[in-house]
C-alpha cells in the first residue's frame, strides 16, 4: 500500500484514540458535507468504539441531518441483545443525536442470515443507486480487530475472505459464537478512508503483523482500500511493539 495513504496515528490510552477518533468523525463528516451534502459512514462493532461512539453525542459541529449511519458487521441477535452493534450504537449516542430515523441503516437481524445479507446488499445497492458489479462508495469506515487478526466478521480461513462479488455475506464464528452479517472486503477497499481502532496489549503483536509484515498472513492485512486512505488509530500498548519509524504521529492530548 502507497505510504502516502497510510498513517498510523498513537494516543496514550483508550480515552485518547476515542477523543481522536471522535475528532476524526467530525472532521471527515464536516468535509465530505460541505463536498457533496451528506456524509456516509460504517461503524465498527466490539468495545474498543465504544467510548469514541459516547463522544460523538457532544461534537457540536456534525451536521446529523446529512449523515447516513451503516455497519461494517451487525451480530444476528436481537437489537436489545449485549451482543447487538447496532443497539450497543444506538444508547452510546444514536439515540441522543438529532439523526433522521431514515438515515439509520442496521443490518436486518430479524430475517434468516442469509436473507438479512442479501436484504443489506439490497438496501445498499438503492442508496448508492449501483448497477451490475457496481461497489458502494462509503466516506469513511471504521474497523476493529480481533487478536487473531479478524476484523468486521472476516474470520482467518473463512470462505467470505474470498468474496469479491457479493457486497455482504452471512457467517458465523467470533465471540461470541453466533451467525453474523458482514461488508465484504471489495466494499471495504472501496471507501475514501478506513481507521482502524485498536487497544491493549493483546493484540500488539498481531497490529506489528499486519502493519510491519508484507505476506497478508490475516484478514486484516486484507484492508487495502483501492485509493482512499487508511488510518491506524492505535493506544500506546497495542503500538507498543511497532518500529519508532513506522508510527506517522502522537496524538496530542
Ligand atoms: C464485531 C466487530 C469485531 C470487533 C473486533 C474487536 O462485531 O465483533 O466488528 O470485528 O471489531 O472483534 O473487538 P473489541 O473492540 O471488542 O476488541
Amino acid at each position: 500500500m502507497k505510504k502516502d495513504r497510510l498513517r498510523i496515528m498513537v494516543g496514550e490510552n483508550r480515552e485518547a484514540i476515542s477523543e481522536g477518533g471522535a475528532r476524526l468523525f467530525e472532521q471527515k463528516a464536516i468535509e465530505s458535507v460541505e463536498r457533496k451534502g451528506r456524509f456516509l459512514v460504517a461503524l465498527s462493532g466490539g468495545s474498543t468504539p465504544r467510548e469514541m461512539h459516547k463522544r460523538l453525542a457532544f461534537r457540536a459541529s456534525i451536521l446529523w441531518d446529512e449523515v447516513h449511519v451503516f455497519w461494517g458487521d451487525e451480530r444476528c441477535v436481537p437489537v436489545d441483545s449485549p451482543w447487538s452493534n447496532y443497539g450497543a450504537a444506538w444508547d452510546d449516542f444514536l439515540g441522543k443525536v438529532p439523526l433522521p430515523a431514515e438515515h439509520i441503516h442496521p443490518m436486518p437481524v430479524h430475517m434468516t442470515p442469509d436473507e438479512g445479507a442479501l436484504s443489506y446488499e439490497r438496501e445498499l445497492k438503492h442508496l448508492f443507486g449501483l448497477t451490475a458489479g457496481g461497489l458502494p462508495l462509503l466516506d469513511l469506515v471504521f474497523l476493529g480487530m480481533g487478536k487473531d487478526g479478524h476484523t468486521a466478521s472476516l474470520f482467518p480461513g473463512a470462505k467470505s475472505l474470498e468474496e469479491r462479488e457479493k457486497l455482504v455475506v452471512a457467517v458465523k464464528g467470533g465471540d461470541p459464537d453466533v451467525y453474523r452479517l458482514t461488508l465484504t472486503f471489495p466494499v471495504i477497499n472501496r471507501a475514501r478512508e478506513v481507521i482502524f481502532m485498536v487497544s491493549g496489549r493483546e493484540k500488539a503483536e498481531v497490529v506489528k503483523a499486519v502493519i510491519e509484515a508484507e505476506e497478508g498472513r490475516f484478514p486484516a492485512s486484507r484492508v487495502r482500500p483501492a485509493s482512499g486512505m487508511l488510518t491506524w488509530l492505535l493506544d500506546r500498548e497495542a503500538s507498543s511493539l511497532l518500529a519508532e519509524k513506522t508510527l506517522s504521529f502522537y496524538l496530542h492530548p
